[in-house]
């Protein structure tokens, strides 16, 4: 009989790559004479999420046998699932003055430090590679494809010291790590603990089947990915502002928590649901959402494929159980929120609107039908639109 209590982590340990006091102390003395190099926004978010545990079992950027692993088959070389490189990388010019052994700083954009990496291998960056298994498209008009393609041609990986995961942190309050998430569910007695994993405003659709899902668990953490996004998403901090309203006007907040999940978006659709998913386990979740097309953009991907990929694992090597839903909308038919599996109603009964039509009438100021998001939640869009 499986033990109650939360979900192991991955791998059975959660990392924690952040230095005591008095590392950090000697490693900002000896940072100063030591080569840098300014992280990208993806590669600064990767960080984070290793430094605080959310990657567990990584710790650290990926080996060379771990990357080809993962793009090879969706496994590390030592045998766990895990379906994204997760990369640091740099130009030739510089790769050729970092000797194997030696220590680099890692910073963020305005050259503060992050951490040290203690380099043990250098390896070709195959980008064609990773765009092809990972993303499943070479094109680079594929806005996840695109970032590979700016990447550096040399991955470095070794042990890597956390000094600060982020400096000027957003949503501080809400920026809790897997210890803190897994804290928060003891407190509160749940067990079954479904993930909602969001880039959106949450939408009636995104309401509904976090709904459905919570009526099956104890409690439901709603995850919103805050990290970087594309052009044209609607901006985390505009989002936390309906994440709000809406949880405290709809849902029961003794069931419900909210917290941001700081990552940056890939677009990999199935691929990056198998690495959400793996990811919410960290933070303690049993069960983890996958709707339509999650994580997709444009034509990429099919429907439905980034819930067929968890067929291509075992349960017990996932451990997280997906909860897969249908594509829903509103069925006038029926008064109420429904799918395929739910309702032979016509194309007529149903609303359905696309994000373009969505993004003109919120532009124009107009909300679009209370059946498709709620008023409070229009509201703060169409003000966000008018900045
Ligand atoms: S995502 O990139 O984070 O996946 P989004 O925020 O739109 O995008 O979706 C969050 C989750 O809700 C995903 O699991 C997605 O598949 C699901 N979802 C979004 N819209 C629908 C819908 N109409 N019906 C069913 N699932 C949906």
């Amino acid at each position: 009989m499986k033990k109650k209590g939360l979900i192991p982590p991955h791998g059975g340990e959660l990392m924690n790559l952040v230095v005591s006091d008095a590392r950090r102390a000697e490693l900002e003395k000896s940072a100063a004479d030591l080569p840098r190099i300014a992280l990208s926004d993806r590669e600064q978010c990767d960080l984070e999420l290793l430094a605080v545990g959310a990657m567990s079992p990584l710790t650290g950027f990926l080996n060379e046998a771990d990357f080809h692993g993962v793009c090879d088959n969706m496994h590390l070389a030592g045998g766990l699932p895990w379906s994204m490189p997760i990369t640091c990388s740099v130009d030739t010019a510089m790769a050729e003055k970092i000797a194997i052994g030696s220590q680099v700083v890692l910073t963020d954009n305005q050259d503060r430090v992050l951490a040290v990496m203690t380099v043990e291998e250098k390896y070709a960056h195959d980008k064609k590679k990773e765009a092809e298994k990972a993303y499943g498209t070479p094109d680079e008009a594929h806005p996840g494809v695109a970032i590979v393609c700016s990447q550096g041609d040399v991955c470095l990986s070794g042990k890597l010291e956390v000094l600060t995961p982020r400096h000027d942190a957003e949503f501080p309050k809400y920026r809790l790590t897997p210890m803190q998430t897994r804290a928060a569910f003891e407190e509160r007695g749940w067990r079954r603990v479904v993930a909602f994993q969001t880039r959106n405003p949450i939408h009636r659709a995104h309401e509904y089947i976090t709904k459905c899902a919570l009526e099956i668990c104890d409690g439901l953490l709603v995850h919103p990915l805050v990290g970087e996004t594309k052009k044209g998403d609607i901006p985390a901090d505009v989002r936390m502002k309906c994440y709000e309203v809406l949880l405290a006007n709809y849902y029961n907040p003794k069931n419900t928590l909210l917290s941001v999940w700081p990552a940056a978006m890939r677009y990999a659709g199935p691929r990056e649901a198998i690495l959400h998913a793996l990811v919410r386990k960290n933070y303690g979740a049993s069960h983890f959402i996958v709707g339509r097309d999650h994580a997709g953009v444009g034509d990429y991907y099919g429907t439905y494929d980034a819930q067929e990929i968890f067929d291509e694992f075992n349960r017990e090597e996932l451990d997280i159980i997906p909860l897969k839903f249908e594509h829903n909308f509103w069925c006038g038919k029926s008064g109420a929120m429904a799918s395929d599996k739910t309702t032979n109603s016509t194309k007529e009964d149903r609303v359905f609107l696309s994000g373009t039509k969505v993004r003109e009438m919120l532009v124009k100021g107009e909300r679009p039908p209370v059946e498709f998001t709620r008023p409070e939640i229009a509201d703060i869009l169409i003000e966000s639109m008018k900045q």
